[in-house]
Order: C-alpha cells, then structure tokens, then sequence
C-alpha cells in the first residue's frame, strides 16, 4: 500500500548552554500508509510532540528526513506548497485559536492566506462548510474563542486545519484537554473525517486505552526512540517489550477494585529526554526483566514477528532471531 508518510532516522537535539543537548529524538523510523491511522504512544517526554513539529514541517531535524505523499518534505521557513498537504491539531484548542478572531474571521483567514476561496459569499459559504464537517451550525459562526467550550474549540481547530485540504492530520492528543464527556464526540468526528475525506492520521497520546479505538498500526516510544512497533492487534494483542506490556497493564479497567490496585502502581517517571541516558537498554533501570547485557549493549529494533518489531534483548532471544548488535551473546 502506497505510503502517506515516512521518517527515516529522525534525530532531533536542542542545544543547551554549559551542558550536553537534550536529545528528544534519537533516530526515528516510522511509516503511516495511505487511509489509515498510526498511533504514537509514550509518556510525558519521550518525544511524541517533537515528533509532531518534525512531521508537519514546523521545526527541521538536527538529521534525518521526513517523506509525504512521496516527496520529502521541506522544514519551516521553506515549507512551500506541500507543507499545505499534512497539518496539526494541537492538545490545547484555545492556544491554537487567536482569541481576537470569530470562528468565522479565523477560518476565513486561512482561506484567504492560501488564495483557497475569493472574498465575499464564495468564502462565507466555505466556512459554514467547513464549520458544517465539524457538526457545528452557523450560530457558532460570530463566537470568539472564549464562547466555545472545550469540544466545540477543538472541533473549530479541526475545521481550520481541514481548510486547506490536507491528506493527513498529525493529531497530538486532541481529545487529552478535553472533559471526558465530549471526547468520545471528538473521536467519532475525527473517525468519520477520516473516512469522508480519505484522509490520513497520526494519532498522538501517552494513553493506549486512547489509540486502541482508533489505530490501525502502533508505534510506542521511549526516551526519544520507537521500542515497539507493528500492527494494532500485534502490539497490543502480543506485546513484545516490556514497556509496552507497563503501558498496557496501566489501561483503566472498569473494575473498581483492580482500578485502585493500579492507581497505586505507576508505571513510574520517565528519565527527561536528556543526553544522559542510561548505557545498554535505555529501559533498563525500571525493566523486571533486565539481564547482564541489557545493562551493556543497546538493542536495536528488530523483526521479531511479521511486520512486528521490537527493540528488546529477551524478546530477540524468544523471538529465536539473532540480535544484531556485536558482541551480544545471539550474535552467530
Ligand atoms: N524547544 C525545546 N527546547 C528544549 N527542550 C525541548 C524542547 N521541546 C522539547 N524538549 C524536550 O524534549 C523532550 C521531549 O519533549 P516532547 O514535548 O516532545 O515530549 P512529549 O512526549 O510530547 O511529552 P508530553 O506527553 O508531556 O506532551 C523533553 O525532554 C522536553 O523537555
Ligand atoms: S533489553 Fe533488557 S532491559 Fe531492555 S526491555 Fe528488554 S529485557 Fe528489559
Ligand atoms: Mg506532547
């Protein structure tokens, strides 16, 4: 299946005075095909929202490149006209609204930005379509950001991004800030879009209950780097990191008793995405399974099941697959 987009080796460090780099991402490969949606899950910095601004252009990689619709994909302040084709819904819709604009005036101008619709009845009948898509009528059309609630803002975010006519949303926790009420909302609107329009997502969230109703193909990343990946049921049916099988054990359940067990087992803090990450397996210090090398010797991400991969030494050595780093004991 063709491709919508692809990253190769995406490394992403910001400088730091009178220190080493933070390093937010440590060589990221990813591939989303075309109509489907690929979730990125992680905890609170492990890169997910850098990964995002790679994605869509907004800041340029330290090295690495990223492919859309086939093309590579040049970094702000150069985005030019592809750019337009892959855009990014943030967590918070209030902070991506200009709170000086109606819904009508923000949509309107980005229509005029991109010469899409012609001033006048032409772009008002734009907006009340776009506004339309988002399920929401033109009552809202004359409402300032601060007359919206959570859902409704972030609904009139997704009709600003689709104005342009993009084939893929980046979608960086877009239900996260909203009341758990309405977010169900949000994403059967966003799952119908996704049909209506063709289009293609990445689906962003440190919450996997979050991507499983909506992924076709899971990426799941840990201090900068993917530790897991492959298809949805694969990952989430047959984990083979044991970050993964944390993330999946932390999952709400509807059971009150077992909730409360949880709660009062946290997966833990990540390490910050600094230079210093620790030698070996970069999960090792919070890893039950770690062995003698997975303190000496980084594993690399590797096939372990069809078009499954994992970056992990024990899951290699069950898997039967030879780990390709030198000097470990599967090594033929
Ligand atoms: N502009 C920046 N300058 C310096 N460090 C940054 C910058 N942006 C991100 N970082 C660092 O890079 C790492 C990854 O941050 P990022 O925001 O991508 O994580 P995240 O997975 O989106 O986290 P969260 O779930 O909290 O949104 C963190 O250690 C963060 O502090
Ligand atoms: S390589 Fe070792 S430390 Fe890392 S996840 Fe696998 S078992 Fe755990
Ligand atoms: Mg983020």
């Amino acid at each position: 299946m063709a491709l919508a987009l692809q990253t190769t080796d995406l490394v992403k460090e910001y400088p730091r005075r009178r220190s080493t780099p933070v390093q937010a991402l440590r060589g990221v490969s990813v591939a989303l095909e075309t109509g489907r949606t690929l979730g990125i899950v992680g905890e609170s910095g492990c890169g997910k929202s850098t990964l995002a601004r790679l994605l869509v252009g907004l800041e340029a990689p330290t090295s690495g490149s990223v492919e859309l619709l086939g093309e590579p994909l040049p970094a702000h302040p150069h985005r030019g006209l592809l750019a337009r084709k892959i855009q990014l819904v943030f967590q918070d819709p209030y902070s991506s609204l200009d709170p000086r604009l109606t819904v009508s005036a923000a949509l309107g101008e980005v229509l005029g930005v991109h010469g899409l619709a012609p001033r006048g009845r032409a772009r008002q009948a734009r907006v009340e379509e776009l506004l339309a898509m988002v399920a929401l009528g033109s009552r809202f059309l004359q409402r300032y950001p601060h007359e919206l609630s959570g859902g409704q803002a972030q609904r009139v975010a997704v009709a600003r991004a689709l104005a342009v006519e993009p084939k893929v949303l980046v979608l960086d926790e877009p239900t996260s800030a909203l009341d758990v009420s309405v977010r169900a909302e949000v994403m059967n609107l966003l799952v119908r879009l996704q049909d209506e329009l063709r289009l293609s997502y990445v689906f962003i969230s440190h919450d996997l209950a979050m991507v499983r109703h909506v992924a076709d193909a899971i990426a799941v990343m840990y201090l900068g780097r993917v530790v897991e990946e492959g298809p949805y049921d694969a990952v989430l049916g047959a984990s083979l990191h044991p970050y993964t099988r944390a993330l999946a054990e932390a999952v709400p359940t509807p059971d009150p008793v077992a909730e409360a067990r949880r709660r009062s087992k946290p997966v833990g803090e990540a390490p910050a995405g600094t230079g210093e990450a620790p030698a070996g397996c970069p999960y090792n210090p919070r890893c039950p399974l770690a062995e003698d090398i997975c303190r000496e010797v980084r594993p690399e991400l590797l096939e372990l099941a069809p078009a499954h991969r994992a970056a992990c030494h024990v899951a290699a050595r069950h898997a039967g697959v030879p780990s390709a780093v030198l000097g470990s004991p599967w090594t033929a």
